[in-house]
């Protein structure tokens, strides 16, 4: 949510950051900006509404400094819009911030500010933190790190900054506090950045920054401090293919990391087969067998895709190890005083591993004795640290907003988990070998899946012009319909509204009309009759229906199918959802949207 770049080094900074946001733009696409310090003491400030394109066809040419900050935002206090776009300045522009997460208490500090004089540029919150480090200038003799360190002590909320004092053109400061902040350690040059893309391009040396740490960026290197102490930091070498952030031939990012399942369900399974138990070996953790016998209960925690990937996670583990599981939206579990149970399993499931409300969960599961374990996709992100054990997805960077290949992992990984709490429990060895090869044969059936792409688009683009769609499913097909009617809804703006296929006749079935058509999800599974009972009743009201299972056949009760290979049933949710990522896809496409940047949307939620 909202993107950070900074450089300090040899090189032209300004290409540097630019080429940066645009890795991150992701993160939040309503304005962009950049500053520079300037000759006499003054920022030279760039930004505008809008892409970062836009700002980069703005900046003039030949801009030579070697230390930079930049961001692209995704709006929380005031509209998007040129002043209030990033970054900001103090009244002598002397001082400029960049931030992401949100002030709390800004409304407070504006009003006081204001009351000493001071006036303000920008509706935001982040404009009150350059006033602020400016005022500590005036209060005495001390450089930007003490100044930037005496007014976070003011601040209540969360941030990642990063501040320049014109003044000190040799310098950065930067801070984090419930905000992703990374350190990148080159030769004479140090980066900061939300996030990792920003860069793997330039080094693989990484500092991931904590909560409370304050940072002073130097071109020969960094000093962290906590608490006006000394820090050590060391920087860890990041596994990441610079590649894995090029988009190579694909049109769009989605397209791309949708082709990408193959290889990352591969990556997810490598190393954690135990063929000789017919179980899962899942090192990361941390639970004895005897403590693993001892879970009654598995409890799931994501939101948005994470929710619907931990739903689905819940249905696996129930299913195959027969242990009772749920999973809920995080924050309506963090805000409803959940009862703590110590023979609970609680799984935080994150691709950044950063949301908010997601990390505020598992502090409250912490809180209050409970044991919690990530499933996340970020190597060393604070959802990862505070938990301390769990799965790594290993399904490589995602970069769309919408998560495709990070949801098929994430329900691979509980497929292992599910495996592992089985087999330590009743799960028989045969199911055990045949959940297995079911496992390894998901690749190869995703890519049979892909291959039918041509087909899917048609169907998209004839469905695109219906204003909206149901998605119903039973049982194993009800969370595939609620993450297809997601996707539906992120990328094409179309209204989708997912149910279970029995609900329909309970009041959904009154919006049954030729142009609100219905994606019904129909494994061969022992529902299969009561699902074409379903159809046959929309069929009844002049309904049309498009189907997403295993029989050709099909065809004869509805308008449209889509077939996708069988596997064990447990695992067929797995694949009936690849069609429906594709469904939605192609129909954004077809109505022009910008796939990769949705409106309204970001990827990484580190606010409320
Ligand atoms: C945002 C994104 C979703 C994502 C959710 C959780 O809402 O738009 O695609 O599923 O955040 O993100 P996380 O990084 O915790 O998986």
């Amino acid at each position: 949510m909202c993107g950070i770049v900074a450089y300090i080094g040899r090189r032209p900074a300004v290409p540097l950051v630019v080429d940066g946001l645009r890795r991150l733009e992701y993160r939040g696409y309503d304005s962009a900006g950049l500053a520079i310090p300037d000759r006499g003491d003054k920022m030279a400030v760039h930004k505008t509404a809008g892409r970062v394109d836009d700002l980069a066809a703005r900046l003039p040419k030949r801009l030579t400094a070697t230390t930079a900050i930049g961001h692209t935002r995704w709006a929380t206090h005031g509209v998007p819009s040129d002043v209030n776009a990033h970054p900001h300045l103090d009244t002598a522009g002397r001082v400029a911030v960049v931030h992401n997460g949100i002030v709390e208490n800004a409304a407070e500090l504006r009003a006081r500010l204001t009351a000493e004089g001071v006036v303000f540029a920008s509706d935001t919150d982040t404009e009150v933190l350059a006033h602020l480090i400016a005022r500590e200038f005036a209060a005495g003799e001390r450089g930007l790190a003490d100044a930037v360190r005496i007014t976070l002590g003011h601040i209540a909320g969360t941030y990642g900054i990063a501040v320049l004092d014109a003044t000190r053109p040799d310098e950065i400061v930067v801070a984090r506090n419930g905000s992703p902040l990374l350190l990148g350690v080159g030769e004479r040059e140090v980066l900061a950045a939300s996030d990792l893309s920003a860069l793997v391009t330039h080094t693989r040396r990484v500092v991931h920054l904590q909560d409370g740490d304050l940072a002073v960026l130097r071109a020969g290197g960094y000093e962290v401090h906590r608490d006006g102490a000394p820090a050590s930091r060391v920087p860890e070498v990041v596994d990441i293919e610079p590649m894995a952030y090029e988009l190579g031939p694909h049109p769009h990012w989605m397209h791309k990391e949708i082709h990408e399942q193959p290889a990352a369900v591969e990556r997810a399974l490598t190393g954690r087969i135990d063929d000789r138990f017919a179980t899962a070996h899942l090192g990361g953790l941390g639970l004895s067998p005897r403590e693993t016998r001892e879970i009654r209960r598995v409890v799931i925690l994501g939101c948005g895709s994470a929710y619907l990937a931990g739903r689905l996670g819940a249905q696996l583990v129930e299913e195959i190890a027969r242990i009772p599981a749920s999973a809920e939206p995080a924050a309506e579990f963090r805000y409803r005083n959940p009862v703590i149970e110590p023979d609970t399993l609680y799984v935080a499931v994150s691709q950044s591993g950063e949301t908010y409300d997601t990390l505020s969960a598992v502090q409250e599961v912490q809180r209050k004795g409970g044991r919690v374990v990530g499933v996340v996709g970020m190597v060393g992100s604070a959802i990862a640290r505070e938990c301390g054990s769990g799965i790594y997805l290993h399904a490589g960077p995602e970069v769309s907003v919408t998560s495709t290949k990070t949801y098929t992992a994430t329900a691979v990984a509980f497929a292992l988990l599910a495996l592992h709490l089985g087999r330590v429990r009743d799960l028989s060895p045969a199911d055990g070998r045949r959940l297995i090869a079911g496992l390894r044969a998901l690749p190869g059936q995703i890519a049979e899946i892909l291959a039918s792409e041509k087909q899917i688009r048609e169907v998209a683009a004839r469905w695109a012009s219906y204003p909206g769609m149901l998605y119903v499913g039973r049982v194993r097909g009800a969370v595939v319909a609620s993450e297809g009617a997601l996707k539906l809804k992120e990328v094409a703006y179309l209204h989708a509204e997912a149910y279970p296929a029995s609900e329909l006749k309970h009041g959904p079935l009154a919006l049954i009309s030729p142009d609100r058509p219905v994606v019904a999800v129909i494994p061969d599974d022992e529902l299969r009759d009561k699902n074409l009972g379903t159809v046959a009743e929309v069929k009844a009201r002049d309904g049309r229906v498009l189907a997403v299972g295993h029989d050709p056949e099909l065809k004869a009760a509805a308008d449209e199918v889509l077939v996708v290979p069988r596997n064990e049933p447990e695992l067929d949710p797995v694949l009936l959802g690849i069609p429906l990522q594709l469904l939605a896809y192609h129909a954004a496409v077809t109505l022009g949207h910008d796939v990769d940047r949705p409106r309204n949307l970001a990827k990484s939620v580190t606010v409320e």
